[in-house]
């Protein structure tokens, strides 16, 4: 039998519980033992749960319980679950963790210190929730050169861009109606401001150079000024727009960014909608692969952290290499890509139409209606130029990225 503590008795620990509740006995075969929840800790109470009988306020309590083989932290936040689970693993405890800020931020470090004490640090429900995605890119994919990750990250973003562009509505009404359907948090900024995808591609590029992206390199322009237009324009060009973490190698340099892009309709993230999550991954021998499912919630979440402990109790005391080192990996200038941008600006008129196309050649040009500006799409330019060569035109109100 393996004794269990979970760390953090909210949506995913309640849900860990119950995954391993309801389907005890297909994980006790497939670990090849009983997993039980030995331990539990949480700040509050839970009067009438039955965790009440086995919670804890004290983590110190956990640390001197020596039954305890595996540890799940599912607390969030970097501190103090950074000092629990680094203290976990020193005692050769295995921790299975859905916590992308942590993971984000420490996962080297934590990696390495379950290799010096014989065990393992997992963390398939950080990134994707329930959608396998970390174990493939590091075990199923890696006879590949990956040379793209580029995924819909963020349940919360998607559902409101979906409904915009399904309803015609505007980015203020449509993150109410999120909140009040509980898509949403009260204080959504880690979610449409593109924070939580940035950890998320920041873990999947890590992952796949080997070495650690900082998060705080990668560019992240949020979803907040996008409006019912923009997905007009969008439309006529068939497409849609979605917050998209995107990452991708030239010459052996990976680039990366999070911004809301315009998605064309042929493209498989383009069919990904509402709280779902995809993330699309190239590789040289495997070709295109698409991961897709539900990239949050309480027993989706679960499901991806108990299969974590199904596999550090199978593992026992054989550390299982990512192969993710400490080492940092530059990402490389952000305004050296080119791409095509979807761009809109003030001014219309037959002159300004003469003006786009001496300024940026071939265009998918645009007229609106009338006392709207002119969009047009273009062909694929320099990030760095954009600024420049927009102002040589009009006044810009926006530019919109394409994922090509
Ligand atoms: N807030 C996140 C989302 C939860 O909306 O995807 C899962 O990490």
């Amino acid at each position: 039998m393996k004794h269990i503590a979970i760390l953090g008795y909210g949506t995913i620990g309640s849900g860990v519980a119950a995954v391993l509740r309801v389907n005890a006995k297909q994980i006790a075969a497939r670990a090849g033992e009983e997993i039980v929840v030995s331990k539990v800790l949480d700040l509050r109470e839970f009067p009438g749960d039955p965790v009440q009988e086995i919670l804890v306020h004290d983590y110190q309590e956990i640390v001197a319980d020596e039954s305890i083989d595996i540890v799940v932290e599912t607390m969030g936040g970097v501190h103090p679950a950074f000092e629990f689970v680094s203290q976990a693993l020193s005692q050769g405890r295995s921790v299975c963790s859905s916590n992308k800020e942590l993971v984000a931020s420490k996962g080297a470090e934590l990696l390495k210190i379950a290799k010096e004490h014989n065990c393992n640090f997992f963390f398939e429900a950080s990134v994707g929730g329930g959608i396998p995605i970390i174990r493939p890119l590091s075990t199923c994919l890696t006879a590949d050169d990956i040379d793209e990750v580029s995924g819909i990250l963020n349940g919360t973003t998607n559902f409101i861009l979906t409904k915009m562009d399904q309803e015609g509505a505007d980015y203020a009404e449509t993150l109410k109606e999120a909140q009040k359907l509980g898509y949403a948090e009260l204080h959504p900024e880690a979610d449409v401001e593109g924070f939580d995808a940035c950890r998320k591609i920041a873990i999947l590029l890590s992952l796949v150079t080997g070495k650690t992206v900082n998060y705080e390199q990668i560019p992240t322009i949020g979803i907040t000024e996008i409006t019912a237009e923009d997905f007009q324009y969008a439309k006529f060009f068939g497409a849609s727009i979605k917050l998209i973490a995107n990452s991708f190698k030239v010459d052996d340099q990976f680039y990366a960014i999070v911004a809301p892009m315009l998605v064309p309709a042929e493209h498989p993230l383009h069919a990904v909608n509402d709280v779902f999550n995809g993330i699309f991954v190239h590789g040289n021998v495997l070709d295109n692969a698409m991961f897709y499912g539900r990239g949050a919630g309480k027993l989706p979440t679960a499901s991806a952290v108990v299969a974590d402990v199904i596999e550090a109790a199978k593992l026992g005391h054989q550390y299982a290499s990512y192969g993710w080192s400490e080492e940092a990996y530059e990402i490389g200038n952000p305004l050296i890509v080119r791409r095509r941008f979807l761009v809109r600006i003030a001014e219309e008129s037959a002159e300004i139409d003469e003006k786009i196309k001496e300024v940026f050649g071939k265009v998918m040009h645009i007229h609106y209606l009338k006392g709207e500006g002119s969009v047009f799409l273009t062909e694929p330019i320099c990030e760095g130029d954009l600024p420049d060569m927009v102002a040589q035109v009009g006044t810009l109100i926006s530019a919109i990225r394409v994922l090509d």
